[in-house]
């Protein structure tokens, strides 16, 4: 990792812990423990890859910071209500959740369930109520809620449920890791860009292709974990996949092919930013961020 990709991350952490804490509902109004959970969900911790992606690719296209923050904290939002109900007993049953008690077991489970519905309806507005142009802003909605629903995140989810148990051939196992998480990281890039102006054409085959490349590396790399990372770096239960009966990369492929095909997703994603050149190497180096992570 170069200095000047470190500090970088450093300042979009910062910016984007901010800007969450500003736009989400304070903890004094009522209903008070639903804004507790839902604070407690998005705060003070998670890597915020999702909103690197969109600064990293909005930065590329010229976009205003204060337009980037909101849509990157809208996209950071899904993903904290996915992670709430991922955890929920219904789902992966999961006690641990970046370093702390799920949302369930600090808060109760309906109120879990009601913190995740409040968060999604939350990104939209943050994401509707961003004061450029009409026709950017009509996009990002449909970007970001294309890949929340049944097509996108929550698709995967479904599939996720009701693989378990099952061997799934490569084909559908790989459907299922690029909607369950492919489709918001995906979806992180393209909005990046519509932070700015619509893609040409070229740029737009140029950025799926990476965000469909690094989209599916990051599951991969998860399944990866699950098996070589300790819960107290992971902060979250590991070897759950396996004791759980997951269908995984790792389950399907085994560890060491897994690995590659991680490494040989971070090449496509590299190749694939030629367009760009050189002004899009803080793009490459979250491609490598995401496959040689810990946790
Ligand atoms: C975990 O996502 C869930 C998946 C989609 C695999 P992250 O690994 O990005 O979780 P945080 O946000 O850093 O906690
Ligand atoms: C979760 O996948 C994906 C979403 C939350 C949409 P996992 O179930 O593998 O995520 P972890 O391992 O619990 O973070
Ligand atoms: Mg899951
Ligand atoms: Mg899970
Ligand atoms: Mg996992």
């Amino acid at each position: 990792m170069t200095e000047s990709f470190a500090n970088w991350m450093q300042s979009v952490q910062n910016t984007i812990e901010k800007t969450l804490d500003e736009l989400l509902p304070s903890e004094e109004l009522i209903p008070v423990k639903l804004h507790q959970a839902m604070r407690y969900a998005v705060l003070d911790g998670g890597k915020r890859i999702r909103p690197l992606l969109v600064f990293a690719t909005g930065t590329l296209f010229g976009a205003q910071p204060d337009i980037m923050a909101r849509v990157a904290s809208a996209v950071e939002m899904i993903h904290a209500y996915s992670l709430i109900h991922d955890d929920m007993p219904c789902m992966d049953n999961d006690v641990l959740r970046r370093g702390k008690p799920t949302v369930h077991v600090r808060f109760g489970e309906a109120t879990a369930l009601l913190a995740g519905d409040a968060l999604q309806a939350q990104a939209f507005i943050v994401l509707s109520e961003t004061d450029d142009k009409a026709e950017l802003a009509i996009k990002r909605l449909c970007i970001l809620s294309d890949a929340s629903g049944s097509m996108g995140m929550c698709g995967g989810q479904a599939i996720d449920l009701d693989s378990v148990g099952k061997k799934l051939s490569m084909t559908q196992l790989e459907q299922m890791h690029r909607l369950k998480t492919g489709a918001i990281l995906k979806a992180s890039v393209m909005l990046g860009a519509f932070c700015a102006r619509k893609p040409t054409e070229k740029e737009e085959q140029a950025l799926k292709l990476y965000a469909e490349a690094i989209g599916l590396a990051f599951q991969v790399v998860d399944d990866i974990l699950d098996v070589t990372a300790d819960s107290s770096v992971l902060g979250k239960t590991a070897g759950k996949d396996f004791a759980d009966h997951k269908p995984t990369y790792v389950s399907l492929l085994g560890l060491e092919p897994s690995e590659k095909l991680a490494e040989q997703l971070r090449c496509q994603a590299h190749e694939s930013l030629a367009p760009f050149g050189k002004k899009a190497d803080y793009l490459r180096e979250l491609a490598d961020l995401i496959v040689k992570r810990k946790k």
